[in-house]
């Protein structure tokens, strides 16, 4: 299938071209999209032959349930068979924006769409593009981010073109997007609200408006005997194709390990790779050093990690190492990405 690329920027929406996705969506075709977050595949989510195409595309596993993205909150009353109070105040808190929320669902959503599961989990985007998409068409777009599975979530539309391209209808260039990690979602189909996937919007922000919300026991490293609640984050993800290490300690004692590391590597001919900040990056000798961004802001480095992944496999790396970034607000969703591109491989110094 040929893909069509369509052109179009977060400041000067056209919604004359998005004439042609709406189209597709429509017809239950499939159409990448940026959001704030990352660039999604999307389908029209009430359309069970659109949600098999968005599983066949990605080449993901059909019990793994998709997102809804919509427009307003009366989308989010017509799929959900109760509204709890609790969706009601992440609504004036949070939307649109970089949270997911999850509901029980009612008998317009199929399970295709959430894979077979009696909740279905929605969020309202807030990238210009994605608003319009969704304003314009009134259609609710069922939409995982665009990357094949296994592989990390795109930050830009060539991400999804590597990916993506000849299996899908259409891909919106929106250029790159603004966060660059995941929504976070937050399951309200329970008693407790509880985080099943760490993001931008964290657990203090949540615990602000609901005056409650705990952590998915099965997020925790140390006790991995419980199995994670979404099923996404029970499958091994982001993995570059090298063996990536996290170097954690002292900063100094952290740039000591690394350079010993990196250097015993590239004697017996590995391609080293190592991810620095501008803080640090002048202090490494050996491999091939990329900055992710600033320890000042940390939301640089959120922005980066997904493009530095994909940028290992670009340059055939075959050992890396990286810093880790525990940073105050968005440490826990940015080492929770991380620990899996690592596949949870750490040296404490
Ligand atoms: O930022 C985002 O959320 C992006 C953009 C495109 O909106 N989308 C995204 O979708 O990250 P995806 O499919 O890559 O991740 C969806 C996650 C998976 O871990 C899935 O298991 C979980 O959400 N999920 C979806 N519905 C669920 C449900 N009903 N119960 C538990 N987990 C659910
Ligand atoms: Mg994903």
């Amino acid at each position: 299938m040929e893909t069509i690329r369509i052109d179009m920027t977060e400041e000067k929406v056209d919604h004359q071209k998005l004439e042609a996705p709406i189209e597709i969506l429509k017809k239950g075709g499939l159409v990448a999209f940026p959001t704030e977050t990352v660039y999604g595949l999307g389908g029209d989510a009430l359309r069970a032959d659109a949600s098999k195409k968005i599983y066949a595309a990605k080449g993901r596993p059909s019990d793994n349930p998709l997102i809804v993205h919509i427009a307003d909150f009366s989308q989010l009353e017509e799929i959900a068979s109760e509204v709890p109070e609790s969706a009601r105040k992440l609504n004036e808190a949070f939307w649109p924006g970089p949270l997911t929320m999850i509901v029980k669902k009612n008998d317009k959503v199929p399970y295709e769409t959430t894979g077979g599961l009696d909740t279905v989990a929605v969020r309202m985007p807030s990238h210009p593009v994605a608003r319009a998409l969704l304003q314009d068409s009134r259609v609710m777009i069922a939409a995982p981010s665009a990357n094949t599975s296994g592989r990390p979530s795109p930050t830009m539309a060539d991400h999804v073109w590597e990916d993506l391209h000849d299996k899908i209808d259409c891909i919106i260039d929106g250029g790159t997007v603004d966060i660059g990690l995941e929504s976070t979602i937050v399951d309200l189909s329970e008693d407790v609200p509880t985080i099943l996937r760490p993001g931008y919007i964290n657990q203090e922000m949540i615990r602000e408006v609901l005056g409650e919300c705990i952590m998915d026991p099965g997020l925790s490293e140390e006790n991995k005997k419980v199995r994670p609640k979404a099923p996404g984050m029970r499958y091994k993800h982001y993995a570059p194709k090298g063996e990536l290490y996290i170097v954690e300690g002292d900063m100094d004692k952290v740039i000591d390990k690394i350079n010993e590391l990196a250097k015993e590597a590239s004697e017996s001919g590995e391609i080293v790779g190592i991810v620095a900040t501008e803080e640090t990056k002048d202090r490494y000798k050996y491999g091939r050093v990329l900055t992710i961004g600033s320890r000042e802001d940390e939301d640089s480095i959120a922005h980066n990690l997904y493009g530095i992944l994909r940028e290992f496999d670009e340059l055939g790396d075959t050992k890396m190492y990286t810093e880790a970034f525990s940073t105050p607000r968005i440490g826990q969703a940015i080492m929770n990405r991380l620990l899996k591109a690592a596949g949870h491989k750490v040296i404490e110094v």
